[in-house]
C-alpha cells in the first residue's frame, strides 16, 4: 500500500494568516506514516523568492519526500530557483520516482496569465516520461482540465485538454490525474480515470448554489474554512482511494 498526502494552492505571502494556515496541515501531516506529500500548486502568492524561500522550509518534514510544482500565481524563474536549485529554461516539468509509483510533476502555467495550457514541449515530455518504464503513474498539474461548475474557476481551467486526454487514454497506466487551482476538495473524471483536485490551503471555494450571493474574485472565496488535505492511497492492485480531512486545529503558536 502506498499513500501519499495532496495538497494545494497554499499562496504564501509572508502573512500570519497563511503561514499558520500552512503549519496547521504541516503539523496535522509530521509524524503520520505516508509516503510522500503532493502539493499542486499556487505555492507562493505573488512569485517572489522571499515566499518560495518561506515554502521551502514550511513545506518540509524530515524523511518525506514533498512533490511541488507551479500553478498561475507562480514565478517559474525563482520557483526554480529557490525549490529546484536551477535556471528555468522553459515548462518546469519535473518526474519523480518513490518505490514503484511515478509522480510526473507537469507545469501547466502561462507566465503572467491565470487559465493553464500543457505545452507541446511538456506533452512530448509526459508521453516521453510514460512509454520509458513501467508501473503506476500520476500526472499531477496545477489546473483542471475539464469544468468543476465553480463558474470563476471553470474560466480558467486548463485550455486545449485534448493533448492531454489522448495521453490518458493511451497510457493505461496512469492512475489519476491530480491538480489543484480550485481551491476546493472535487472528485470527477477525465477521459475515464480519476481526477482529484486537492483543497486549497489558503481558502475554500464557495460553490455558487450554497449562497445567495453574486460570487466575484472578491467574495468568491471562504477565508475561515478548514484548512484539509486529501490521502490517496493505492493498494498493492493499483487501485485508487481518496479520503479527504481537515486538518485538526494547530498546536503550536
Ligand atoms: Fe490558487
Ligand atoms: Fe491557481
Amino acid at each position: 500500500m502506498f499513500v501519499f498526502a495532496h495538497l494545494s494552492d497554499v499562496h504564501l505571502d509572508l502573512g500570519p494568516r497563511v503561514l499558520g494556515r500552512t503549519r496547521r496541515v504541516m503539523d496535522y501531516l509530521r509524524g503520520l506514516p505516508i509516503d510522500a506529500i503532493l502539493v499542486t500548486g499556487d505555492i507562493a502568492d505573488h512569485g517572489d523568492a522571499a515566499e518560495y524561500e518561506q515554502a521551502r522550509d514550511e513545506l518540509s518534514i524530515p524523511a518525506v519526500p514533498v512533490l511541488i510544482l507551479p500553478g498561475n500565481h507562480d514565478d517559474r524563474s525563482a520557483f526554480t530557483k529557490v525549490l529546484r536549485d536551477r535556471e528555468a529554461t522553459g515548462p518546469v516539468n519535473l518526474a519523480c520516482r518513490i518505490g514503484e509509483v511515478l509522480f510526473l510533476l507537469c507545469d501547466s502555467s502561462i507566465p503572467h496569465h491565470n487559465e493553464g495550457l500543457l505545452e507541446p514541449e511538456t506533452l512530448a515530455w509526459i508521453r516521453a516520461r510514460l512509454d520509458e518504464t513501467e508501473g503506476p503513474a500520476f500526472i499531477c498539474l496545477h489546473h483542471p482540465p475539464v469544468a468543476l461548475a465553480i463558474p470563476l474557476v471553470d474560466g480558467i481551467r486548463l485550455g486545449s485538454p485534448g493533448g492531454l486526454a489522448a495521453i490518458v487514454a493511451e497510457h493505461p497506466r496512469v492512475v489519476a490525474v491530480l491538480c489543484g487551482h480550485a481551491h476546493t476538495a472535487a472528485a470527477t473524471t477525465f477521459v475515464g480515470r480519476p481526477l482529484l483536485v486537492a483543497p486549497g490551503v489558503v481558502s475554500t471555494a464557495r460553490l455558487p448554489w450554497t449562497t445567495a450571493d453574486e460570487l466575484t474574485w472578491t467574495n468568491a472565496a471562504d477565508l475561515d474554512d478548514t484548512p484539509a488535505v486529501a490521502f490517496h492511497v493505492l493498494d498493492d492492485n493499483h487501485r485508487l482511494t481518496t479520503h479527504f480531512r481537515n486538518a485538526p486545529a494547530a498546536t503550536r503558536e
